[in-house]
């Protein structure tokens, strides 16, 4: 049996030794990983996956086990071996072990040691962990993302010391399904995607005028009728006269769907931030719903795009009990700490002239409408905290006065999220001239029709969230970043990937990694290694230009 072995591992090395992509002994060694670790090392030589390859955990838990399995699953995807999982603290020739250890600080930080013998990880928690596998995946071939095919490949990864963590604690992506939905199997697959380059949250928005998408038990119409709309605008919102597909537009996802999903996220570390919008972008929830508006209908679901006057009544007792019954059933689908409530573009037409809500203007001694924004948000606030949750909303929040505990998701600008940090309350930076992917990514003129703006991958990858006018105390309010996908022109799987790759990766390296180690011309280099992975995961990424040329012409 033992020469049997050895006939068998003979021809594998000499395999090895001569493969020209993988184990060519002269060959240099590439490291592309996004987004770009805190300092990395390179050293000479590779690690090769041999069937007997085991994974060590320590300790072996439900939480370890999940970045033990995606590894294994990445080498039998190019190799076809199952690699055994044990427990232990020792790690044997041609193994790896990944340990939680007290001597890394930071939760999701993590060191990794990939000499020719053997992989070795050391994690501040089972997050780190699952981040130093992401980072093994980047430096194996392409082939692991894809099912095997028969054929092993020489799977190896480069000798090299990293050390590792992010320089943020919020690193998000957010997706709106109010507009256009997506497939449960195109939601794990942008999870997927995040996972990969490091995000720890997906924002998911869930309700919009045109399309309330979650299933409420207590509120059946709110997907019965608010789920479906009887057509959509074709073109640009902008453009007249404006026409309409005549084609109805719906669905939703069940509550078990909804499960499904934020479980999916959890076992790659990622927490689902629900949105449910107040007091604006409600029309689907007052046409199933009419009562809860000011004038009490009737409403049609949103066929166009824009902004609508129809927004809750702030006066109606009936408003707030319908609120909170409906998050008390999202929080229990949803365990993330944060909930978001949206809280941009309400206009306050129909407050002005309702006699309810300027009843209770009078009544809690409000100034104005802006004020009244600020009672019905503070009052759902009250209520999250309640129950033990923290509530985010978009930067108009700030106006008539701050939730007290509210955390801000500055968009229009960089301006809210300053305020906020300034008046202590923590902050999420995702304005649009930086991060709305709905933009579009280079000249228009062949591009698929988008929004607006121009925001080329390089001009997403410029951000950085540290302002001079914030002291030390005020920075550490800014908790991370976001991109945002808003799908008002987005319709399809295919079209979401393109808008949003590759430049949610700069995101993940403006989150991720430490202002000094950024460097645009090194992110593309990198990035062109990796398009290799991504075209073995076909995913539609886009292919033009990069740079800004519009400030390079300047
Ligand atoms: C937003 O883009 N209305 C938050
Ligand atoms: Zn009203």
């Amino acid at each position: 049996m033992k020469n049997l072995v050895l006939i068998l591992i003979i021809p594998l090395f000499f395999l090895v030794g001569c493969s020209g992509g993988n184990g060519g002994k002269n060959e240099k060694n590439v490291y592309a990983i996004i987004p770009a670790p805190l300092s990395l090392s390179e050293m000479p030589g590779k690690f090769i996956f041999r069937e007997k390859s085991t994974i060590v955990l320590s300790p072996l838990n439900e939480s370890t086990r999940l970045s033990a399995d995606f590894l294994a699953s990445m080498v039998k995807n190019a190799t076809g071996y199952e690699l055994q999982v044990k427990e232990g603290s020792k790690v044997p020739n041609g193994s790896v072990l990944m340990a939680v250890d007290t001597s890394v600080k930071n939760p999701e930080g993590y060191t990794l040691t990939i000499s020719k013998g053997k992989i070795v990880v050391k994690a501040g928690s089972p997050v780190g962990m699952f981040y130093a596998v992401q980072t093994i995946r980047q430096l194996m071939p392409p082939e692991v993302e894809k099912p095997f095919s028969g054929q092993a490949v020489t799977l190896s990864v480069p000798c090299c010391e990293i050390k590792d963590e992010p320089r943020f604690v919020y690193r998000g992506m957010h997706l709106d399904v109010g507009r256009h939905m997506f497939p449960v199997e195109t939601i794990k697959r942008y999870i997927d995607l995040l996972a990969m380059h490091k995000f720890n949250y997906f924002h998911w928005h869930l309700t919009e005028d045109q399309g309330w998408r979650i299933e409420i038990k207590k509120y059946p119409k709110l997907t019965e009728v608010g789920a479906f709309r009887k057509e959509t605008i074709v073109g640009h919102a902008g453009k007249k006269p404006q026409v309409f597909d005549g084609k109805p537009y719906g669905g939703f996802y069940t509550q078990n769907e909804v499960r499904e999903i934020v479980k999916y996220a959890a076992s790659k570390f990622i927490t689902v931030i629900p949105e449910i919008e107040m007091p604006g972008h409600s029309l689907a929830a007052l046409a199933s719903y009419p009562e809860l508006s000011c004038t009490g209908g009737p409403f049609e679901v949103g066929t166009k795009w824009g902004i609508f006057e129809d927004v809750y009544c702030a006066g109606k007792e009936e408003t707030f009990k319908f609120l909170e019954d409906v998050l008390t059933e999202v929080m229990e689908l949803f365990p993330s700490k944060y909930i978001h409530i949206g809280g941009d573009e309400c206009p306050k037409t129909r407050w002005k002239k309702c006699p309810l809500c300027q009843k209770r203007i009078k009544q809690e001694g409000l100034k104005d409408e802006n004020e009244l924004q600020s009672y019905f948000i503070r009052r759902i606030e009250k209520f999250l905290v309640s129950k033990g949750r923290k509530l985010i909303g978009w930067d108009e929040i700030l106006e008539g006065g701050l939730a007290p505990e509210a955390t801000v998701m500055s968009w229009r600008g960089v301006a809210g999220g300053i305020e906020a940090a300034k008046q202590n309350h923590d902050v999420i930076m995702t304005p649009t001239r930086y991060f709305y992917l709905d933009y579009y990514q280079t000249e228009p003129d062949n591009e698929p029709l988008a929004i607006g703006g121009y925001l080329p991958l390089e001009t997403v990858y410029s951000f950085d969230p540290r302002f001079e006018e914030l002291t030390e105390e005020q920075y550490k309010h800014i908790l991370g970043v976001q991109g945002n996908v808003w799908t008002e022109y987005i319709s399809t799987p295919e079209h979401l990937e393109y808008m949003a790759c590759p430049r949610m990766f700069a995101i993940s390296e403006v989150g991720w990694t430490q202002a000094s180690k950024k460097d645009f011309e090194d992110f593309l280099a990198r990035f062109n290694v990796q398009r290799a992975r991504y075209d073995a995961m076909n995913l539609n990424y886009f292919k033009g230009e990069y740079r800004n040329t519009r400030s390079r012409k300047q």
